[in-house]
């Protein structure tokens, strides 16, 4: 496989003068990807019907007779303000009712079946148009679903839906009442259009109406998505992707990703450091120009397994953003060491955001390759770099990880809808026990619980599996390599109740959670080899092995044979020693890796990159502030 170059571009920003320009540069630079068209409904279709492709047609042509692979863009995530005169209801609402309003993007509720269709519309008109275009090289459906907390709507047409999907569901009004023990509170229903969606109660809804409603609009999303994919299908030419988010769990990726031949995903590293990551000031402080060490592997790995494989990086930061409360520039060589990253991690292509500044409207401090003059901004010598080097480093394919980290969409809905804690998010759990195999330098692979064969990884950890799919807990029960479940494992049936036994019940293990609590910040719980346990703590019994236990006494963490439960979260000095231990009882090479330090293995090499902001010694490898090597495996 070839490792490729893009960018993101939006000729309706400019006058088309400086469209070829712009192409001849791109190509120049040795560009081989550009996408467009996501944002550009109100050109295509300025007036309901009044349909002007021309200078769509010019576009693609001027960038694909320079040379480029155009990916376009289907542009439903900015529907025009006309479309609210024919579709009035067609906005989201928020949990108090409210719509989300005209003037920026992604108003659409997932559920309206007029938007839907004007969505069919227009993507048939593309496909037609463009399906067999030579310069179409691939597709992008929509742009970051769930971007903006957009996945959850509380419309009228959202509650339609709902009922439906209920009624699928349960089959009568009965069988839900029993699923979701609506005798509590008299809750009980009579026929499912007395059933609203969970939000503007007096109190917290029931958990399972919610988690019900969570399904639901993550299974609108799926829905929505595939309407398009149809519809591109029936048009051949080009593969189809979506760009995916950073840490957003509010749909099953896994589900969406079914569906499409790539995933892919926008990565912002010093955004999503300031605003999306759980960590210390000193940690925070110490990355602020690099992003967190381990939060693009984390995603790259994720998404390697969403896209069966096939991922890119569909949006790549190339300097300050605008979104996060600060916006400092990055490092220089993190451009450049970021795209390594994640051609590491075995990305086909990875495309920058975006290709010229925009002087004006909500990103015009949001930078490009270029400035707004057209000047070459720092980003842009960095990706010149990288296509360079490029020459030189042929990729070998992708290495399967020795871990394996299941991660759950399901999982995350629930402990968001009944945290216990206030603290306790799946996400952060699971990204803590990644960060732990990552600093011991281990090669990871992120996958879904439905995941069907786990033979190859030496350790496979489920941390705060929600339920416990039959298939999966026979599939650990008879690995042969070492299992870690984590804390909450497998502490609810799907219809969120605690029926005993009690959990985690996995079969071979004589072990049962009697009791839990969560911790406030500042209170821990004591092990005997020095460690603490943080946010959250069950009381275990039963006849397992007790591997590790509390000052006081009770079991911490248990096992029959390598079958493993941990019971509680963890600080993080203890995790990673709990982790070393079952990873070097594996046979795994175990690196201790200093701050800032982090490697990835492909076939036949280890790269090794230098997040911090000062120079990194770890035995031969010397490495300046964010900059990179290579050595043979
Ligand atoms: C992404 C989005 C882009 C752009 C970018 C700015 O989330 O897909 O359209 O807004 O952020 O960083």
């Amino acid at each position: 496989m070839k490792r490729t170059l893009g960018v993101c571009y939006y000729p309706e920003h400019w006058s088309p003068e400086v469209w070829t320009q712009d192409a001849a540069r791109m190509a120049e630079l040795g560009l081989t990807w550009v996408r467009i068209g996501e944002f550009a409904w109100s050109r295509i279709e300025p007036e309901p019907g009044q349909l002007d492709f021309d200078w769509l047609d010019r576009a693609i042509d001027i960038l694909g007779s320079a040379g480029l692979k155009v990916v376009l863009g289907t542009p439903t995530a900015t529907p025009p303000r006309w479309m609210l005169e024919r579709h009035p209801d067609m906005l989201a609402l928020d949990r108090e009712g409210r719509p989300r309003g005209f003037g920026s993007r992604r108003h659409y509720c997932f559920s309206h079946a007029g938007y839907r269709a004007e969505c069919a519309r227009i993507v048939t008109l593309l496909a037609e148009r463009y399906g067999k275009n030579p310069h179409i090289a691939a597709w992008q459906t929509d742009n970051e679903y769930g971007c903006h907390d957009t996945v959850v709507s509380y419309s009228a047409a959202a509650r339609e839906a709902f009922r439906d999907w209920l009624a699928q569901r349960y089959q009568s009004p009965q069988a839900l009442n029993r699923a979701w023990g609506n005798v509590f509170w008299s809750m009980e229903y009579a026929d499912f259009a007395e059933i609203d969606l969970p939000n503007l109660t007096v109190t917290e809804p029931n958990p399972a109406h919610v988690m019900d409603f969570r399904r639901f609009s993550s299974d609108q999303v799926v829905s929505f998505n595939r309407l398009q994919v149809d519809i591109i299908r029936r048009h051949p030419d080009g593969p189809i992707a979506h760009n995916y988010m950073g840490r957003e769990v509010a749909f099953d990726h896994h589900a969406v990703g079914a569906d499409l031949d790539i995933a892919s995903w926008d990565s912002y590293p010093i955004g999503f450091l300031s605003d999306r990551l759980e960590a210390s000031n000193e940690h925070k402080l110490a990355f602020v120009r690099q992003g967190d060490p381990d939060l693009q592997a984390f995603h790259h790995d994720l998404y390697r397994a969403v896209g069966k494989g096939r991922w890119w990086v569909m949006e790549q930061q190339p300097g300050p953003v605008n979104w996060a409360p600060y916006n400092p520039a990055p490092l220089p060589g993190m451009v450049r060491l970021w795209t390594w990253e994640a051609f590491a991690h075995g990305a086909e292509a990875v495309c920058y955001f975006r290709w010229r500044q925009a002087p004006f409207a909500q990103e015009q401090m949001h930078a490009g390759l270029l400035r707004p003059d057209s000047k070459a901004a720092p980003g842009f010598a960095e990706a010149a770099k990288v296509i360079a080097e490029l020459s030189s480093a042929p990729d070998a394919g992708t290495l399967a990880g020795d871990v394996a980290l299941i991660f759950d969409y399901e999982s995350a809905w629930a402990w968001q809808i009944q945290p216990q804690g206030a603290d306790f998010d799946y996400f952060r759990l699971c990204f803590s026990w990644y960060r732990a195999l990552r600093r011991m330098g281990l090669n990871i692979d992120i996958i879904a619980p439905g995941a069907d064969d786990l033979s190859s990884y030496k350790l496979i950890l489920a941390p705060g599996l929600f339920t416990l799919p039959k298939t999966l807990s026979a599939l650990l029960a008879a690995h042969v390599g070492t299992v870690l479940c984590g804390p909450r494992c497998n502490s609810k049936t799907p219809e969120f109740s605690i029926t005993p036994p009690l959990p985690p019940q996995i079969p071979g293990l004589d072990c049962q959670v009697t009791r839990v609590e969560s911790i406030p910040p500042g209170v821990q719980v004591d092990l005997e080899d020095g460690g603490t346990i943080v946010h959250w703590w069950e009381h275990v019994e039963g006849s397992a092995h007790v591997v590790l236990g509390t000052r006081d006494g009770q079991p911490a963490l248990v096992r029959a044979g390598k079958l493993h439960y941990l019971a509680g979260w963890p600080d993080d000095e203890t995790l990673y020693r709990m982790l070393k231990t079952l990873a070097e009882g594996e046979g795994l090479d175990v690196l201790d890796l200093p701050a800032g330090l982090r490697v990835r293995d492909t076939k036949t090499e280890r790269f090794w990159f230098n997040y911090s902001a000062s120079p990194v010694n770890f035995g031969d490898i010397e490495l300046a502030p964010a900059d990179l090597a290579r050595t043979p495996r």
